[in-house]
């Protein structure tokens, strides 16, 4: 739907983004994962034709748009920014409506989302007294307003509390089973990105270090499966499956307290899997983790 070529942005000397290149497919949700200052903000802007990159291009459905033909894409794009500034002297209601009349769309196309998101009294508020949470539910009910087939939203579960979060990915779920929405989120907290998203770009230092499924991710780090073994009592102390472990190939086994621990190699794991099976009374369960996205990402150099 969307293709980065080698996309770079200065500013001044701050290099923000340095030559990013993915492809963003129609229909997916995709994570953009990365510290402070890592340039996703940046990345996202350039998305929205907000900002121009100093080198490379943007390619929509193949095509690389004019100045005017940003304009008309923009008519499509739902963009929820990090920092949104609101008139603090418009109530909720006349915020909404403000948004409508210069973005297009109209508060009736999304009138149960609004609903969901914020009361009718504090809809009725001057936006000036609201709380973070309260802001970032009216900056999510703006972005919707157009009714989008691609929605940015950059850090939108910031200020959420766990309530509001929950709310946000129902209120993503159910226009997703609507209608065909491309969704693009950045965000720090990898345990969320890692549990919502199809795909995740990582970026460190304006560098886009990789991109794919998190399986996609893990496996080319050859990251290795986390495996938890609790051992039957009385037996052999896990003596067995010890050897049996270190046959298949895991590292780092330790025994303690009756449970068993190592780390497989992936491509190993059905194969250990089979093995393990072959003594069913030397274990009561076991558990077997693939990495996190944390893992991931701390993995990535
Ligand atoms: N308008 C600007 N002028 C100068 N430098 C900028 C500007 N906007 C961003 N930068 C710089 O570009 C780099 C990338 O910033 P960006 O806001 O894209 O990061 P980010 O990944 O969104 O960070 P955060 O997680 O803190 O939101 C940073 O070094 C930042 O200081
Ligand atoms: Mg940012």
């Amino acid at each position: 739907m969307l293709k980065f070529e080698r996309v770079t942005k200065y500013y001044g000397e701050i290099k923000a983004v340095e030559e990013v290149s993915f492809e963003l497919l129609e229909g997916e949700m995709f994570g953009l994962a990365g510290p402070n200052g890592s340039g996703k903000s940046t990345l996202l802007k350039i998305m929205l034709g907000l900002i121009r990159p100093t080198e490379g291009q943007i390619l929509v459905n193949g095509v690389q748009l004019k100045d005017k033909d940003w304009r008309e894409f923009r008519g499509i794009i739902g963009y929820m920014p990090e920092r949104v500034s609101f008139y603090d002297n418009l109530t909720g209601i006349e915020t909404l409506e403000l948004f409508a009349s210069i973005k297009g769309g109209s508060l009736n196309n999304i009138k149960d989302i609004i609903q969901r998101l914020l009361t009718s009294d504090v809809l009725a508020r001057k936006v000036g007294t609201y709380s973070k949470g309260m802001r970032q539910r009216l900056n999510l009910a703006q972005a919707l307003l157009n009714d989008p087939s691609l929605l940015v939203l950059d850090e939108p579960t910031s200020g959420l509390d766990p309530i509001g979060t929950r709310l946000l990915y129902d209120i993503l779920d159910a226009v997703r089973q609507r209608k065909k929405l491309t969704v693009v989120l950045s965000s720090h907290m990898l345990a969320e990105v890692e549990e919502k998203v199809n795909r995740v770009g990582i970026m460190k230092s304006g560098i886009l270090k990789a991109v794919g499924t998190l399986d996609e991710l893990y496996r080319g780090l050859n990251l290795p499966l986390k495996l938890i073994i609790i051992v039957t009592e009385g037996g052999s102390q896990g003596e067995v499956l010890w050897e049996i472990l270190k046959n298949e190939g895991a590292v780092n086994i330790t025994y303690g307290s009756g449970q068993l621990t190592a780390e497989l190699p992936v491509e190993n794991k059905l194969k250990m899997l089979a093995s393990i099976l072959e003594q069913k009374d030397q274990f009561v369960d076991f558990t077997l983790r693939q990495p996190s996205l944390e893992e991931v990402f701390f993995g990535i150099h």
